[in-house]
């Protein structure tokens, strides 16, 4: 068996890894792991092939050997030779199709839908792709050697000290950078926190809202976790409910996905009841910086920080794709924390790290926020007058911030409305994906139909199309009540 790394960059641009094996020679070898870097696409239909006396040197086989392969092929309709350009794979030559994953709740079609309107991503086409790679050119120049030896998992000293003076003045956090870890996202903290089947920091069961992000409470139910849910109303979770459970998860900023603020009686309550039993509240605070109509609503942490674990992440304001995240932890629970993350930092890259402790030292990340603060704010107003102008029934709520809004339905209408929206193209969540399966038997809080509605997501010159089809979808005024939807 020659098993070889072919060098031929001069030639082709790429190193070219071949195994001869198998029986009947080397020319049918060669032949065969030729025909298997076309077929897997490897070898992309066009790339010039070696000529024959580089390979064979390289393979260690006889110059005839390669010609003779390549004659087969050519025959055979793998690879086509042309005089004056070489041996290329054939334009034809089909690689292995690739198994499409798509990542997101809803599922899509074949081709995709046409407009996504789910919640969940920020524009990508406004990565602030300039902005990140000075902050990173800057950190490569700045970075002493040592960065690139194994990483401490409370992540970079300099991001934390960015994270804490940032989260101090945009966010209300009372914290010091001894008590920042840094991880890859709001998943990966609760991930920390609550471990591998019931090995974490903290144990269930724990109590969460009726409607939340059905990711986290598999995720949780995954790590042995039982969650309970708490009913919501017009100001928030229904704190008062919690009873023998030691550990709350809250979105009091912008509730995921109904989208009001807990509260300031809620928020209250929630430290007191923290306090008088010893329990703590694990904060998502994963969209805070977007409010549009009011005065930031700050982070609940800010209230009692030995009572509340505040945990964010870039996901909204710059890319889920990043997984850079920060937890802010009472004192108790920085060691645990830690021995879940490792003895090395596993998760964050360095220069992730250190890049994004410069954009927001730069400025550069405040700026982007205002700026997306803007768009998005843009977005939610064509939302509402769209709605207004064509589906002036349709109460929309949620408005006040975030990157989605919530579309209230007439009883009955949501399933019509969902499948509505997948013959109009239209990607997007209703509400009942988002309740917790429990609410029914453990709260007296009624089912309520609705869309969710991500207006971040299209690009701009694809938005008003996006508005149309949403209204295209929504149940006529005169909807009166239908099946009950799940
Ligand atoms: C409710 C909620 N929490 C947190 C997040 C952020 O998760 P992560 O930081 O793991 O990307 C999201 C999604 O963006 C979310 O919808």
């Amino acid at each position: 068996m020659v098993d070889s790394w072919v060098n031929s960059a001069e030639r082709i641009g790429a190193d070219l890894h071949l195994e001869l094996a198998g029986p009947g020679g080397r020319r049918a070898a060669l032949i065969g792991a030729l025909r298997e870097a076309v077929r897997s696409g490897r070898l992309a239909p066009g790339t010039r092939l070696p000529p024959y006396r580089s390979l064979a040197a390289d393979l260690g086989v006889a110059r005839n050997t390669v010609a003779d392969a390549y004659a087969e092929l050519v025959a055979e309709g793998w690879l086509t030779a042309r005089q004056g350009s070489g041996t290329r794979v054939a334009d034809r030559a089909q690689p292995l199709r690739r198994t499409e994953r798509t990542p997101g709740r809803t599922p899509l079609r074949a081709r995709g839908p046409r407009h996504d309107l789910r919640q969940g991503t920020p524009d990508a086409s406004a990565f602030p792709r300039a902005a990140w790679l000075a902050s990173y050119r800057r950190a490569l120049q700045q970075a002493p050697n040592e960065v690139f030896g194994p990483g401490d998992p409370a992540g970079r000293r300099e991001l934390r000290e960015a994270l804490a003076e940032y989260l101090a003045r945009a966010r209300g956090v009372r914290t010091e950078p001894e008590r920042i870890v840094v991880c890859s996202g709001f998943a990966h903290g609760l991930r920390l926190l609550f471990g591998p089947a019931g090995g974490g920091v903290l144990r269930g069961p724990l109590a969460v809202e009726a409607y939340g992000l059905d990711f986290h409470r598999e995720l949780l139910t995954a790590a042995g976790v039982r969650t309970v849910p708490l009913p919501l109303d017009a100001d928030g979770a229904r704190v008062e409910r919690l009873v023998r459970e030691r550990a709350v998860l809250l979105t009091p900023a912008h509730q995921f996905p109904t989208g009001g603020p807990l509260h300031a009686s809620r928020r209250a309550a929630v430290i007191d009841w923290a306090r008088a039993r010893g329990g703590v509240i694990v904060e998502d605070d994963y969209d805070g910086e977007f409010r549009y109509d009011r005065k930031p609503v700050g982070a609940l942490q800010g209230l009692d920080p030995e009572r509340v674990i505040y945990i964010g992440s870039v996901s909204k304001s710059l890319s889920p794709a990043l997984r850079l995240g920060w937890m802010v932890l009472p004192e108790r629970y920085l060691d645990g924390v830690l021995a879940a993350k490792g003895e090395r930092e596993a998760w964050a890259s360095v220069l992730d790290q250190l890049s994004l402790a410069d954009l927001i030292a730069s400025g550069a990340y405040d700026r982007h926020v205002r700026r997306m603060r803007q768009r998005y704010r843009g977005r939610r107003d064509r939302l509402v007058e769209a709605l207004t102008a064509q589906a002036p029934h349709v109460e929309v709520t949620g408005v006040a911030a975030g990157l989605h809004a919530v579309l209230r339905l007439p009883p009955g209408t949501e399933r019509a409305a969902l499948k509505a929206a997948v013959w109009q193209g239209v990607a997007l969540d209703g509400l009942a994906a988002f309740r917790h399966p429990a609410t029914d038997r453990a709260t007296d809080m009624p089912t309520e139909d609705g869309l969710v509605v991500g207006y971040a997501t299209p690009p701009e010159h694809a938005y008003a199309a996006a508005l149309d089809a949403l209204c295209q979808v929504l149940p006529p005024p005169d909807t009166r009540r239908g099946p009950a939807s799940g």
